[in-house]
């Protein structure tokens, strides 16, 4: 940027010496209709433009180097801020927001950054060299040709407030724009199922006329704004003549004076219309500094704390301890009060109960997705915000309801849970929760590729997947929300097998709505509002004859009636 600037002061000063070049052109050579030494002035007018022609590719270069440079910087800042932050953060803040600040936000600071720099330096420079040369020379004619000046400012100033708050209003309605285009594309299917094309193609609508009214009243003002520029700078020229063309008559200024003036007169101009724009756009890449900085200066809420434990565990057992857990989302939304459990390494826990209920919640503790906000989580006896977060969450295999999978094959896919795996491990995964069996009837089989967010499976087969890349990176502690919600009765007859193998040896909890799956499980708890308000194992929850009975007794009669309707 300091080199940019630099250039950018060259340039402007071979521009006020261009008019001094001429003005002794005029004065030595055609006035006097002499030749001598036309030949020494022609050269040393050619270096110069040369010269000249070196500053402006080289300012070119260095304004785009500036331009990309500080975009790529922005963006990788902005990047990895985004892989970084908690899931609370992507609570409150809208996936358009954030692209906004990645996108657009950015390229318009870097566009300031650099554009603005050089008009700034070379405009800024130009008038005050323009000014001086000229006070120099005639300080009566130049007070004359400036006097527009004050006048041009104040008309300016007035203009880039206008047209800014017309661009403002634009940018503002072409963000819904985006929003809107965001949700009819993500929504497409819901639209058409509930029939609301129409609707929102009125909405729609009515969104970009707004956009076309004000992208229209801001090209009136610019068209407004340009010519009154032209008018002040053809008034600064029009004085010039007109004094000192009064001068050149009395003989008290020569020829080339008066066109070195005319010419200035002229150039002064420019960079004032040029000067009023980046004063007026750099209080706006001020409100696009602020809010990418927002984003960049986030501290995510989990993170790893100075009193991180320094001596690693070389491996996790898997105990893990709730003690007196208080947890909300929202200050004030209690999800858990006084939440205690206590879990041995290697058992596996079932969440049953109703939806809303807090299950999701508990795992995602357990994961440290979130923290308590009161109480504490122990794993291996020890407070687990005292572990690097990244060790304890490479310790996690973690299966959602929603699997996502990253565009890629499906070999890549499972093999995102353990890098080193073989394709034989990825197959072997794959076969273990009954994957195979679809995976080699695709036409590319484990080469298929998987579309963006993999809309060319079934989620039943996404769920499937994720299962197998859960498992083959063999973690301590497994957790599956729902994970087999979306496969059907039989395929999850088939995994339960595989669950059940895969469960053993290794702290798990399931959540799982068809209980059948969980019958299994050392320990299932009933949660209720936040609570345990039954703990135990199938059987002994059986004869309790409480809210699990009631639970799976009408699963089971639901299912064995669809059986015999069958
Ligand atoms: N990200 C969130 N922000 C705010 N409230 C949430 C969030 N996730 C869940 N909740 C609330 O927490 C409560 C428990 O939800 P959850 O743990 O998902 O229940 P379950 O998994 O048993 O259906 C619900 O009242 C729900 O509205
Ligand atoms: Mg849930």
């Amino acid at each position: 940027m300091i080199l940019l600037a630099v250039f950018m002061i060259a340039v402007a000063g071979v521009d006020i010496v261009m008019p001094l070049m001429t003005r002794y052109a005029v004065d030595t050579f055609i006035v006097p209709k002499n030749a001598d030494g036309l030949g020494l002035f022609a050269i040393i007018y050619l270096s110069i433009t040369l010269f000249q022609a070196v500053n402006v590719a080289i300012f070119i270069l260095f304004a785009g180097k500036v331009e990309t440079g500080v975009s790529y910087g922005i963006r990788k800042a902005g990047f990895s801020k985004l892989q970084e932050l908690s899931f609370s953060y992507y609570d409150h803040a809208s996936v358009g927001w954030l692209m906004t600040r990645i996108t657009s936000d950015t390229t318009k600071l870097s566009e300031i950054i650099a554009w603005g720099l050089v008009d700034l330096v070379w405009g800024g420079s130009l008038m005050i060299g323009i000014a001086t040369v000229m006070f120099i020379m005639h300080w009566k004619l130049t007070l004359l040709v400036l006097s527009v000046v004050p006048l041009l400012f104040w008309v300016s100033k007035k203009f880039q407030v206008l047209i800014l708050s017309s661009y403002r209003e634009v940018r503002k309605t072409n963000s819904k724009i985006t929003a809107s285009f965001n949700e009819g594309i993500m929504g497409a299917v819901t639209t058409k199922t509930l029939v609301r094309e129409t609707d929102y193609l009125r909405e729609f609508t009515h969104l970009t006329d707004k956009m076309y009214s004000s992208s229209f009243r801001a090209a009136v003002q610019s068209a407004l704004y340009m010519p009154l520029v032209q008018i002040a700078s053809v008034m600064g020229a029009g004085l010039a003549i007109w004094f000192g063309g009064s001068g050149v008559i009395a003989g008290d200024i020569s020829y080339g004076m008066l066109v070195m003036f005319l010419s200035y007169a002229t150039f002064f101009f420019q960079p004032v219309q040029e000067m009023a724009r980046v004063f007026a756009e750099l209080q706006n890449a001020q409100a696009a500094a602020e809010r990418i900085t927002s984003l960049i200066e986030t501290d995510p809420e989990i993170r790893d704390h100075e009193n991180t434990i320094q001596l690693i565990p070389s491996s996790l057992r898997g105990d893990i301890r709730f003690d007196n857990v208080g947890f909300e989302y929202k200050q004030g939304q209690k999800i858990l009060n006084n939440f205690n459990l206590d879990v041995e390494a290697g058992s596996s826990i079932a969440l049953v109960g109703e939806t809303g209920g807090g299950k999701t919640s508990i795992i995602s503790l357990v994961c440290r997705f979130y923290e308590p906000t009161s109480g504490k989580i122990s794993i291996d006896g020890q407070d687990y915000t005292l572990y690097p977060l990244q060790w304890l969450q490479s310790h996690l295999g973690v299966v959602l309801q929603t699997p996502h999978l990253f565009s890629g094959t499906i070999m890549e896919n499972i093999r995102y849970g353990k890098l080193t795996a073989t394709d034989e491990e990825v197959i072997r995964a794959a076969t273990q929760v009954q994957a195979d069996a679809f995976i080699s009837q695709l036409a590319d089989g484990y080469s298929t590729i998987v579309t963006e967010g993999g809309t060319n499976l079934s989620t039943g087969q996404k769920q499937l997947i994720s299962l197998a890349r859960a498992i083959i990176a063999d973690p301590a502690i497994l957790i599956m929300d729902e994970a087999t919600s979306s496969v059907d009765t039989e395929t999850e007859r088939l995994i339960q097998h595989a669950i059940d193998k895969l469960v053993k040896g290794r702290t798990s909890f399931i959540i799982a709505h068809r209980l059948s799956t969980i019958r299994n499980a050392n320990r299932i708890l009933v949660i209720e509002k936040g609570n345990i308000t039954e703990d135990g194992n199938h059987d002994e929850l059986i004869t309790l004859k409480g809210r699990y009975f009631q639970l799976y007794t009408n699963q089971f009669q639901e299912e064995k009636t669809k059986e015999i309707l069958k």
